[in-house]
């Protein structure tokens, strides 16, 4: 399509009279172990993730992450990829256990070197480089020491923090500490979904302190190693409904949207928890905490899917279950809900909350693919819900929210966790048998809408 033709079907897609800020940034994310496979390369130590997908029944099919898009060795090609897509830039995290093999002691130059080899590359082609120190693959040795139960945990994260930004804050530009604080610690500790697969109150709540500190320990690190670079946490944030009009569903739903959006933000940018949780913190907080963990920071990263809902129920854990979103509700292929305008709210929501400038760093539709008789996928769906996603986002610009960029979740479909290989998120499908990459319907109208959106900010 001629750039003329890319720029008439935008403008009726996105209707000109809403533009967005002039420098406005395109990405997409991904993240390290749901990509890079190569788990014993290099002298990369185990993560909780290598471990816990070997417990039978923990992931869909049995799958692990041992391979996933082998982007360890492919990471050239991928690059490439992006570069054709015409990003901006590229959300990705680094392995903690590829650096410290056993989280923390002696770094391993192997796995440093890796990054420096992803982060030159980007760069070459014109791409920042995004990058984020913890998408939840913790180094196996710091959770045999107790991992995010202990205290220690915040010293040693700051210590990886230190030294990732000392090695790459000459080229990396933007930093973020952690990538959903509140989805590793409550699957992990409230669920038994995610490692380490506990159903301990005082556990989550340990969990949820410690990676609080061990946030603020991080920024600073980053401050001192990388002055001058944009540091930030990047925290999922959903809109938490009651699944039925009770006083008592409203008041399970009011804790799951503390756990969920409020006990990592309110912390680290107001300074202090939610009043839904402050009791149960109490026996974890130190004075001096607070101060320790609103440190400072230049942006606010927000992911975004789905609405979630919650139901009222004594019995279970946490005072409160997870409950299915209503019926009637549109659907994801893989069953989210679909609700743009929850995301339009939600970046309003943000905006006046905290005050910063907001970067999407995920966003996206899951679907089960496979490429049709002529080998490709057109994901007409995913565009859909990416436009209507994008729409969403420029009401919010319109009403005054400060965003300032967006990535796509996700470059590559990779491995989904606990759905394992099952549920596909990429702009780009993967044949995992033979891990030839096929841009799907998706990526092309993403990169048209790159130019477009690019040729419009020099008219
Ligand atoms: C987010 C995760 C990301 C991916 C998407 C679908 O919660 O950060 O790794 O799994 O969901």
């Amino acid at each position: 399509m001629s750039i003329e033709a890319d720029l008439l079907e935008h403008r009726s897609d996105h209707r000109a009279e809403r533009p967005l800020p002039r420098d406005f940034v395109w990405g997409v994310s991904t993240s390290s172990y749901q990509i890079e496979g190569a788990v014993q390369a290099d002298g990369r130590g185990p993560s909780v993730w290598d471990n816990f997908c070997r417990q039978p029944g923990r992931i869909a099919n049995g799958d692990t992450g041992d391979v996933a898009c082998d982007h360890y060795h492919r990471f050239r090609e991928d690059i490439a990829l992006m570069h054709r897509l015409g990003v901006q830039a590229y959300r990705f995290s680094v392995a903690w256990p590829r650096l410290l093999p056993q989280g923390s002691g002696p770094p391993n130059e192997a796995g440093l070197a890796f990054y420096d080899r992803l982060i030159d590359g980007l760069l070459e082609v014109g791409i920042q480089p995004w990058l984020c120190l913890y998408h939840w693959d913790l180094p196996q040795g710091l959770q045999d020491r107790g991992g995010w139960e202990v205290r220690d945990i915040a010293g040693w994260f700051g210590d990886y923090a230190a030294l990732v930004a000392r090695r790459y804050g000459d080229r990396v530009k933007r930093f973020a500490t952690f990538n959903e604080p509140s989805v590793f610690t409550l699957f992990g500790y409230g669920f038994a979904w995610h490692p380490p697969g506990l159903v301990d109150r005082s556990a989550l709540h340990r969990a949820i302190h410690h990676v609080n500190l061990a946030h603020g320990a991080g920024v600073d690190a980053i401050r001192a190693a990388a002055p001058g670079s944009a540091i930030a946490a990047i925290h999922n944030v959903q809109p938490s409904r009651p699944v039925a009009t009770t006083p008592e569903d409203a008041a399970g739903a009011r804790l799951l949207d503390a756990y969920w959006n409020r006990a990592f933000p309110e912390p680290q940018l107001l300074g202090r928890y939610p009043a839904e949780l402050a009791p149960l913190m109490e026996a974890v907080v130190r004075p001096g905490d607070l101060e320790r963990i609103r440190r400072p920071v230049d942006w606010f990263g927000l992911n975004h899917y789905s609405p979630i809902y919650a139901r009222a129920d004594e019995q279970a854990p946490l005072g409160f279950a997870w409950a299915d979103s209503p019926a009637t509700a549109p659907r994801s292929p893989i069953g989210w809900q679909l609700d743009p305008a929850a995301f339009r709210d939600t970046l309003i929501d943000i905006h006046r909350r905290y005050r910063l400038p907001i970067y999407v760093t995920e966003n996206g539709a899951g679907a089960v693919e496979t490429p049709n008789e002529a080998g490709e996928i057109p994901d007409r769906e995913r565009i859909d819900y990416l436009r209507s996603y994008g729409e969403a986002l420029r009401e919010a610009v319109a009403a005054g929210a400060d965003v300032r960029g967006y990535f796509v979740w996700s470059l590559l479909d990779n491995f989904e966790w606990g759905a394992g290989y099952a549920n596909r998120f990429g702009l780009v499908h993967v044949d995992f048998a033979t891990q030839r990459r096929v841009p799907k319907a998706s990526a092309h109208w993403y990169a048209r809408m790159i130019r477009a959106e690019a040729m419009e900010a020099v008219i």
